[in-house]
This record gives C-alpha cells, sequence and structure tokens, in this order.
C-alpha cells in the first residue's frame, strides 16, 4: 500500500467508525427517563385516584407492640392513646422491647379479618407497617426489629394480610411512621443524650436514617407486597424537612407509579385539620382530617380517620365505645362532603379484634348492604350537600340518580328543596320495592309520601333511609 492509498484506507475507516457511533447513537435506548411525578396532569392524577373515589369507605388497623402493654406499664396507666405509651409513659427503648419480645399474636386469622372487612363494606385497608415505635410488622432486611426476628412470632403479618385481602377483592394500604422512636439515628432524644460521643448534628443523623434505613424499608414493602396506598404518618418532627417529603413522594412513586399516597409525606398538612395548605406546592394526594369531619363540602381528595373508641391502638381500659348509629352517621356525613372513612380498629395482642369493633363493623354492613348505592361510586351535589340538619344528598357519577338519606325518623311527606325529579319517574325508598307517590312544583320542591304502614316500620337499628330518585339537582 502506498501512501496515499493508506491515507485513503484511514479516512474510509474513520468515517464509517463515526458513522457507526452515529447510528449506535439513534438505536440505543436512551438513558431511563426519570418522571417528575409532581408535575402529573390532571387527567393521570384522575385516573389514579379513581377507584379510591369510588371506595368512600376503608379500615384503618392500629396494631404492634404497643398492643401488649395494652396501655399500662408497671400495672399504672399511661394516659392518652395506646400506641404512644413508649413515649408517654418515659419507657426506656431497652425496657419497651421487652414487650416486642412478647408479642405473639396466635390467634391471628388474616382471612377471618379480610371476611369482616368484607362483609362490613370496606373497600380498603391501611395497616401500621411501622408505628411511631419503629417496629416492623413484616420481616425487613435492613433490621432485626421486627415481627419475623425480634419476637416470637416469627411469621409475617403483611404478607399474610395482603394475600388474604387480594383474595377479598379489598385493597391493600399501608401506614408507615416517619418518626421512629427506636432507631438511634432518628431519635432527638438519643442524640441529646448522646451527644458527647456523637458529634454528628441531628438533622445529619436523620439524613442516615431516611437514606439507609427508611427508603430501604419502603422499598421493601413496596415490592413485597404491593401495595395501592402509602399513608405516612409523624411527619411533624424537626429533623424531617420538606425537600425530603418532596423527595420521599418521588421514590415512593417511582417505585410504584399509580400508587396513592396521603399528604403526611410533607409537610403541608394544616394541624388535625388534614388539609393541605396550597401556598407551597406540598407532595401528597389527599388531606387526612384526623378525629374530624370538614366542616363543609369538599372538591378536594380528603379522607377522615376516627377511632370507635379513643385509643388507636388497643387499650384496655377505652370502652369509650360510639354507637354504630353514629358512625353509620359520620360515614353519610363524610361520603355527603365528598370525602372517604378510614375508620380505625386496634386489635389486642393476641390478634383477636375486640368485640365491641366487630360488632360496629356488622352493623354498619348491615346497613351498607341496603343502602350501599347511595354510598359507593357516588359524589358529592354540587350546591347542596345536605337539607337542614338531618338530610344528606348524594349522586350517582354520570347519572341523573340521587339520594337524600335521612338520618331521623320522617313524618308522612318529606319535601325535599333543591331536587327536581324526572316526570313520571319512579321513586323508591331502598330496601323496599313498592314505589312511592311524589308530586313537584316549583314552588313547594319534591314532596315524598309516605304510608303510614312503612313509617311504622322505622326503628333505631334502621339508622338512616336512602330515597333513590331519577332526577337533577336545582
Ligand atoms: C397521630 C398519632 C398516631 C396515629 C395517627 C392516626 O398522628 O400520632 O398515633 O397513628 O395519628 O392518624
Amino acid at each position: 500500500m502506498n501512501n496515499i492509498t493508506k491515507i485513503i484506507t484511514l479516512v474510509v475507516v474513520i468515517l464509517c467508525c463515526s458513522c457507526k457511533t452515529n447510528i449506535k447513537k439513534e438505536v440505543l435506548p436512551s438513558k431511563k427517563q426519570t418522571v417528575d411525578y409532581s408535575k402529573e396532569s390532571n387527567s393521570d392524577y384522575n385516573t389514579r385516584m379513581e377507584w379510591w373515589r369510588n371506595a368512600r369507605f376503608g379500615i384503618f388497623i392500629h396494631w404492634g407492640v404497643y398492643s401488649v402493654p395494652a396501655g399500662f406499664h408497671n400495672e399504672k396507666e399511661v394516659k392518652g392513646v395506646s400506641e404512644w405509651i413508649q413515649k408517654r409513659g418515659k419507657i426506656p427503648v431497652s425496657e419497651y422491647e421487652k414487650y416486642a419480645k412478647q408479642f405473639n399474636p396466635e390467634a391471628f386469622n388474616a382471612d377471618a379479618w379480610a371476611k369482616l372487612m368484607k362483609d362490613a363494606g370496606m373497600k380498603y385497608v391501611v395497616i401500621t407497617s411501622k408505628h411511631h415505635d419503629g417496629f416492623a410488622m413484616w420481616d425487613s432486611k435492613v433490621s432485626n426489629y421486627d415481627i419475623a426476628d425480634f419476637s416470637p412470632y416469627k411469621k409475617d403479618i403483611l404478607k399474610q394480610l395482603s394475600t388474604a385481602c387480594k383474595k377479598e377483592g379489598i385493597k391493600f394500604g399501608l401506614y408507615y411512621s416517619i418518626l421512629d422512636w427506636h432507631h438511634p439515628k432518628a431519635r432527638y432524644e438519643s442524640y441529646l443524650k448522646n451527644r458527647k460521643e456523637d458529634k454528628t448534628p441531628y438533622k445529619e443523623n436523620f439524613k442516615i436514617y431516611f437514606e439507609d434505613y427508611m427508603k430501604p424499608q419502603l422499598k421493601e414493602i413496596i415490592t413485597n407486597y404491593d401495595p395501592e396506598i402509602l399513608w405516612f404518618d409523624g411527619e411533624w418532627i424537626k429533623e424531617f424537612t420538606h425537600e425530603q417529603g418532596k423527595e420521599l413522594y418521588q421514590y415512593v412513586r417511582s417505585l410504584k407509579p399509580n400508587i396513592i399516597v396521603n399528604n403526611r409525606v410533607d409537610k403541608g398538612r394544616n394541624g388535625m385539620r388534614g388539609m393541605s395548605k396550597t401556598d407551597n406546592d406540598y407532595a401528597g394526594d389527599f388531606g387526612t382530617p384526623e378525629q374530624e369531619i370538614l366542616e363543609k363540602a369538599s372538591a378536594l381528595d380528603w379522607e377522615s380517620c376516627m377511632t370507635m373508641n379513643k385509643s388507636w391502638g388497643f387499650k384496655k381500659s377505652d370502652h369509650n365505645w360510639k354507637s354504630s348509629k353514629h358512625l353509620i352517621h359520620n360515614l353519610i356525613d363524610i361520603v355527603a362532603k365528598g370525602g372517604n372513612y378510614l375508620l380505625n380498629v386496634g386489635p389486642k395482642e393476641t390478634g383477636v379484634i375486640p368485640q365491641p369493633s366487630i360488632e360496629r363493623l356488622q352493623e354498619m354492613g348491615a346497613w351498607l348492604k341496603i343502602n350501599d348505592e347511595a354510598i359507593y361510586g357516588t359524589e358529592r351535589l354540587q350546591n347542596n350537600y345536605k337539607q337542614g340538619d338531618n338530610i344528606r344528598l348524594t349522586k350517582k357519577k354520570n347519572k341523573d340518580i340521587l339520594y337524600a338519606i335521612i338520618l331521623k325518623k320522617p313524618t308522612t311527606t318529606i319535601v325535599l328543596k333543591n331536587i327536581k325529579p324526572n316526570t313520571e319517574s319512579s321513586l323508591y325508598l331502598l330496601g323496599h320495592s313498592q314505589s312511592l307517590t311524589w308530586n313537584y312544583t316549583e314552588e313547594k320542591g319534591l314532596e315524598i309520601h309516605i304510608p303510614n304502614d312503612l313509617l311504622n316500620r322505622w326503628s333505631e337499628t334502621i339508622y338512616a333511609w336512602t330515597f333513590r330518585i331519577n332526577g337533577k339537582e336545582l
């Protein structure tokens, strides 16, 4: 090869190589794209939230080591909710761990729990995977402070319950506390005590816990149990920041894009009212009023979480049970205002759900069997969610069907002011096959006539009557 041929060959080779690389660049898939979940479109958000909005009624389960002392330490009652006993009773970690060593819920029957929820008309569950005490209810690989390694029970509770719920068609959700009284790097008190040896500022310590413990634990529960909801709590601690909240939301969604996350993932919650402040792009898909119901209807997504007695976790001395009527009326009020009801039970250390909770759930289920269509898949009315104190209104989505739910025994004529029935449509009381007579005038509104024999069937355990009306809201 003479010099000229050599040069030509070299140029050809270089050209070919560069062409190849160009082709390669085009064909190779670009680096995995990261989606920014804070920029989700409204329509994607609505699609993701759809099942949750239709579900309306879920069960909250507070269960963990605190169900062992059940509100009593050294034979003395510790004031307040039972799951706070470690903190309120000033119980040192090593002493509290003794309760974890005793936690052995041999009577836990996941199938029976799932059946109970289903019969109660609950469409989803949120169970504490880890509460503030830091004890994990699954076999965590980043910790041995969990049900499989630390307690005599050895079996994975989340696995059993998620499997049972899937069988019954109940959506499975997990509560996870950001605050942790057990992890040495997450405990401010522990930092204060040990600051002579531990020179790391507590915010730095918290970051270590955040990255090396919390995130891996969340990854475990999301990949192992495929939850539909992540329900954060304990976000108020000062170590945890708004930036971390946003990062956490992004992290959880990147592990499971269609998961639904409550607003306690970030710092936007406005106290017990529970709705997020709107002024600082806070993360979270729905508001979490605690032990209260919003005063008025809201177009935002929200869920009231409430106890049946006072404590979330089981407490031996807590006998302050609300009546079934009270709980059913809460559900109706919440649904009419456009929210969901997350009603709590606190199982005992044995794995048994307290009898008063079971009775109430059964009574709610019996009411829902008749009145279900006024609750599930409904939406709030645009102008009036109620009439007076004793009537609540709901509407079937995308249909001209309205429901008037009466919370008290009516008189022979019920007058509804803001509803116009379709001409000659039939009007029913749910659970009663005979249609009712009615008349409508612009001045008087809709008058529904209730025959005496029907009126006489009202009893205290009816709780509420639902009238189904084909028509429109005025
Ligand atoms: C509170 C409590 C907690 C309970 C929770 C339920 O933030 O700290 O014990 O789990 O509310 O909403």
